[in-house]
């Protein structure tokens, strides 16, 4: 979070629950931050599309999986908000549902300026969406993390440009 100086950039995460796919964007993009020395800089956060979850922790799938890499998934879910599109200077949709969710809440140009798909941070043959873990094995919560992790320096380099 911010530590008193203004942020250069924030970015948000968002899936549909924001207990399984986000938070693993927002664990490793933190990391990456912490790594880089770069969290006065940046501010990182996710949200749902839905709020079913509100107030949950991350899924304890997800926590697992991520902790086995290092990351820490400390976060409770929150519904994404309009007045997100005001805080957070780039919107990270996980799969196309999501992203026209989002599309639809909307207003402003400025705000469809800000989003964007995970996969836009992939290579072209990449999967468009990252695939929902939720009523899956363990191996579809280690493929977020594969597609989160090549992501999120193309994410932070936007982000700082
Ligand atoms: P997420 O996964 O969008 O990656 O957090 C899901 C979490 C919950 C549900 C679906 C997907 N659900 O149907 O409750």
């Amino acid at each position: 979070m911010s530590t008193g100086k203004t942020p250069r950039g924030a970015v948000l995460f968002v899936c549909l629950g924001n207990i399984c796919r986000s938070p693993a964007g927002e664990g490793v993009l933190k990391k990456l931050v912490t790594d880089r020395g770069l969290r006065d800089r940046v501010r990182v956060d996710s949200a749902g599309t839905i709020g079913y979850h509100a107030g949950s922790p991350a899924d304890a799938r997800m926590r697992r999986v991520a902790s086995q890499r290092g990351y820490r998934l400390d976060g409770r879910a929150r519904q994404f908000t309009s007045a997100d599109f005001e805080r957070f200077d780039l919107i990270v949709a996980m799969d196309s549902d999501n992203l026209d969710d989002l599309r639809e809440q909307a207003t402003l140009p400025h705000h469809h300026a800000k989003l964007r798909l995970l996969s836009d941070f992939l290579p072209a043959d990449a999967s468009r969406d990252v695939p929902d873990p939720y009523y899956g094995g363990v191996e579809g919560f280690e493929e977020v993390l594969d597609m989160v992790e090549q992501a999120c320096d193309g994410i932070l380099g936007e982000l700082l440009r």
